[in-house]
């Protein structure tokens, strides 16, 4: 398929009257992976939100393969191949991971469901490990996993991912970024908000930087990473970016 996978254009969204993402515009090559980098409330969320339709749309065009999706509900927009793991805690907290995995399956055809489920195992075997227990007693960081894995079963071309790591040890944000470059190397597009940015933008082909809802700036992954004022604002010894 030629033209990008998704094209932003002059993009205005945000809650009730209020206008948060404003004339935001940016391509993304399909199996590319982006970082969207920016400080606390720049609108980093309100941009993905936008994208898979779940806060009010202004104007502009979102261009998914070529189609307009802008206003379509959020449910057609997962049917076309846009995943979106937004940010914080499981949907199901009540439920085991197996069982949350068994609803995660449910727009696909029931012969199809073993086989889903055995592929995001596959990407997260910790969610083997874990398979009785109540998503709501899994820490933080594998109910992020969970999610995540969730939103993997419908095999999105399309994957958003707002704050992946966020509460991870370590080792298990490394084990999220590798499978991340894995999902993106089999063709899926992803547009990833990460609070690790030095982490993202290793894994990244390009970074878009936004400030007040708008492009601050936008380019190859390791320009902006070597860009002054980015490695002031976002990369110094004591980064902005705080836990909510
Ligand atoms: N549901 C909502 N209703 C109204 N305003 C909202 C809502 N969610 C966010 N906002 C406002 O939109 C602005 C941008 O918020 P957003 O969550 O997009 O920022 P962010 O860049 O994701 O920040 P963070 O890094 O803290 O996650 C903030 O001023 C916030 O108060
Ligand atoms: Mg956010």
């Amino acid at each position: 398929m030629s033209g990008p996978a998704l094209s932003l254009v002059e993009v205005t969204a945000g809650y009730g009257n209020n206008p948060i993402v404003r004339a935001f515009s940016s391509d993304l090559a399909a199996g590319s992976i982006t970082t969207l980098i920016g400080g606390n409330g720049a609108g980093k969320s309100t941009l993905l939100r936008a994208i898979y339709g779940t806060n009010r749309f202004f104007s502009g065009r979102i261009l998914f393969r070529g189609e307009p999706v802008e206003r379509l509900p959020p449910w057609r927009r997962l049917r076309l191949g846009i995943g979106f793991v937004p940010q914080g805690r499981c949907n199901f907290p009540a439920m085991s991971v197996a069982e949350n995995l068994k609803m995660g399956c449910y727009t696909l055809p029931a012969a199809a469901h073993a086989a889903a489920i055995e592929r995001v195992i596959g990407l997260f075997p910790i969610l083997r490990e874990r398979w009785r227990i109540e998503a709501g007693n899994l820490s933080g960081g594998e109910q992020q996993v969970l999610e995540m894995a969730m939103v993997l079963l419908l095999e999105p071309s399309l994957l958003l991912l707002d704050e992946p790591s966020l509460g991870l040890s370590p080792r298990m944000q490394g084990d999220v970024f590798a499978t991340v470059q894995r999902i993106a190397a089999s063709g899926v597009t992803v547009l990833v908000v990460e609070q690790n940015v030095r982490g993202a933008l290793m894994i990244s082909d390009r970074a878009l930087v936004m400030e007040q809802g708008r492009k601050f700036m936008e380019g190859p992954a390791d320009e902006v990473r070597n860009d002054p004022r980015i490695r002031q604002a976002y990369l110094g010894g004591n980064i902005q970016h705080t836990a909510a």
